[in-house]
């Protein structure tokens, strides 16, 4: 049965009565040039994911959020559109888009897809009609100035040096990324009616929703005036100092539209925004009943190993998107943050501290994002400069290790080749380190102890329990120990997370549900807790 028939077959009443299937969603990012590669090209593509979505069913994910599968320029991870209504002849045809949402659909995976409203490519037709013309109706879709010696202003692009470019013909224009990446106009009204077409042409296809990049962006003050402060280099964390360029409050009109659009169509579509703003308040915001279904809280991907510091990235967002009346989205990681393995302390150390942190945010009432990879336990890998693609090494001058490491290809089997491309002879396009056969997934699916049973088990154990995923939580510290309790009117479940350096003591009146690590000790009314491990106790 499809997810739309299975919707419709729902008596109206009752259909009402469930929350919207994305309020606890668990959603699997697939960093689709890394993933699987069915073509042999060495470059991931969507014959290869669709032949590895039984992968993920059996993972036991909700919904799938693809990485922009557009023409791209190739300056930014595909992030830099050339075409929005088009599949890049490397990742495959929109006929495989379809196919896709065909298959994921009968496996009950719901697919988010990604779009980037706030630049295009450089290469987009847009673009090269307003660089052919200054008059024409595409230069005024794009932020020019007259040339002068200095830039406009002070802004500076977030993947270092300044936002404003010069064309051939010396005019300046506006990237707050890469110099490839031309930001858009959003009060020229050409490009929102556009933007408009682009979300019916993918909605009109099936799939379930999209991811918005940049959704912080998109307006710039009135006039271009210079920001109040400077910049500092992070794509996570911005606050008022950057108030010419981000968080302008007459963004959330365009989501109001957006939201209605995709509001319009059947089966619960949505949309989750990438704001990345440091107040989690004012991130809350893009979530408000009529606008975004979901915002990215990304405080627990910026917090080190800390307890206090996760306690206090858990409680802001609960009570900020609580405001709102919207579940909180989780990050821990994704395609612009190293690895929590790595993040963690690396080792056996930073692998055991993944565990339980993947735990916890198994447990979390809200939506959690895993990012490919993280539930094989991979690290950071190593990318040698020769092999780096991200603009942020190049335009940093190599200050800057960029994202490559956290992008490589995902090992599928045991062997020299990882099983990523279906020719094993092709080298993927980002090199996969030595010895990632240990991670393989298959290797993996035969230990009861790996990281992917950890999560498959999670998932499932997540599944089955009311209150995993929803309720109301509960944070408290006690010294270096983390205590999550989600509970409703009869029930209650404990997530202890140990953040110190030696095993702890912890209650345990009820039953162990599942550790993190085979070293987690039921002690009759209380539990040895490992350092760097969770336990999951329902009471
Ligand atoms: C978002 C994406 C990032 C990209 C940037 C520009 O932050 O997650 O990968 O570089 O937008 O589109
Ligand atoms: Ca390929």
């Amino acid at each position: 049965m499809t997810i739309d028939s299975a919707a419709h077959a729902a008596p109206a009443a009752e259909a009402a009565a469930t929350a919207a299937w994305w309020r606890d969603a668990v959603v699997y990012q697939v960093y689709l040039r890394s993933f699987a590669d069915g073509n042999g090209d060495g470059i991931g593509d969507l014959v290869g994911l669709r032949a590895r979505l039984p992968y993920l069913a059996n993972l036991g994910v909700d919904a799938l959020w693809l990485t922009p599968h557009y023409p791209s320029g190739g300056a930014d991870g595909g992030y830099d559109v050339v075409d929005h209504r088009a599949v890049d002849p490397e990742y495959g045809s929109v006929e495989d888009v379809e196919a896709l949402v065909v298959d994921a659909h009968a496996l009950g995976l719901r697919v988010l897809l990604d779009i980037v409203p706030n630049h295009t490519s450089d290469q987009h037709r847009w673009f090269t009609e307003a660089l052919a013309d200054p008059g024409s109706p595409a230069a005024r879709r794009y932020f020019f100035a007259e040339g002068s010696e200095h830039p406009p202003n002070n802004w500076q692009s977030l993947f270092g040096g300044p936002a404003w470019s010069r064309t051939p013909d010396g005019r300046w224009y506006l990237h707050m990324f890469a110099p490839e990446q031309p930001d858009l106009d959003w009060t020229d009204e050409s490009v929102r009616a556009d933007f408009e077409q682009t979300l019916r042409f993918w909605l009109d296809i099936g799939i379930d929703g999209f991811r918005v990049d940049v959704a912080y962006g998109l307006v710039k003050a009135p006039g271009l005036p210079d920001n109040p402060g400077s910049y500092s280099p992070t794509l996570f964390g911005h606050g008022p100092e950057q108030a010419m360029t981000w968080n302008r409050p007459e963004v959330h009109d365009i989501w109001r539209s957006w939201r209605a659009i995709v509001d319009s169509y059947p089966g619960e579509r949505m949309l989750v925004g990438e704001v990345c703003l440091a107040d989690l308040d004012q991130v809350a915001l893009y979530s408000r009943p009529d606008e975004l279904h979901q915002s990215f809280a990304f405080r627990l991907l910026k917090s080190g190993w800390d307890a206090h510091a996760f306690a206090d990235a858990i409680d802001s967002a609960l009570a900020a998107f609580r405001a709102v009346g919207a579940p909180v989205s989780w990050v821990l990681s994704n395609h612009d943050k190293d690895r929590q393995v790595s993040r963690f302390g690396g080792g056996a150390v930073g692998e055991s501290r993944a565990r339980a942190a993947a735990l916890l945010m198994l447990m979390l009432p809200g939506s959690p994002y895993l990012y490919a990879g993280e539930e094989l336990g991979l690290p950071q890998a190593h990318v040698p400069d020769e092999a780096k693609q991200d603009p942020i090494f190049f335009r940093s001058g190599g200050a800057r290790p960029g994202r490559d490491g956290c992008r490589v290809p995902i090992p599928w089997h045991e062997g020299p080749d990882v099983g990523f491309s279906s020719d094993p002879q092709v080298p993927a396009w980002l090199p996969v380190p030595r010895g990632w056969s240990e991670y393989s997934v298959s290797r993996q699916a035969e230990d009861s102890g790996s990281v992917l049973r950890l999560y498959q088990r999670a998932i499932s154990v997540r599944r089955d329990h009311p209150l995993l995923g929803s309720g109301d939580a509960t944070v408290t510290v006690h010294g270096e120990l983390l205590r999550v309790q989600v509970e409703d009117d009869h029930d209650a479940v404990t997530c202890w997370v140990n953040m110190g350096s030696a095993p702890a003591i912890v209650p345990a009146y009820g039953e162990v549900m599942l550790a993190s690590d085979s070293r987690v000790l039921p002690t009759g009314g209380s539990v040895v807790l490992g350092a760097g491990t969770a336990v999951w106790i329902a009471e």
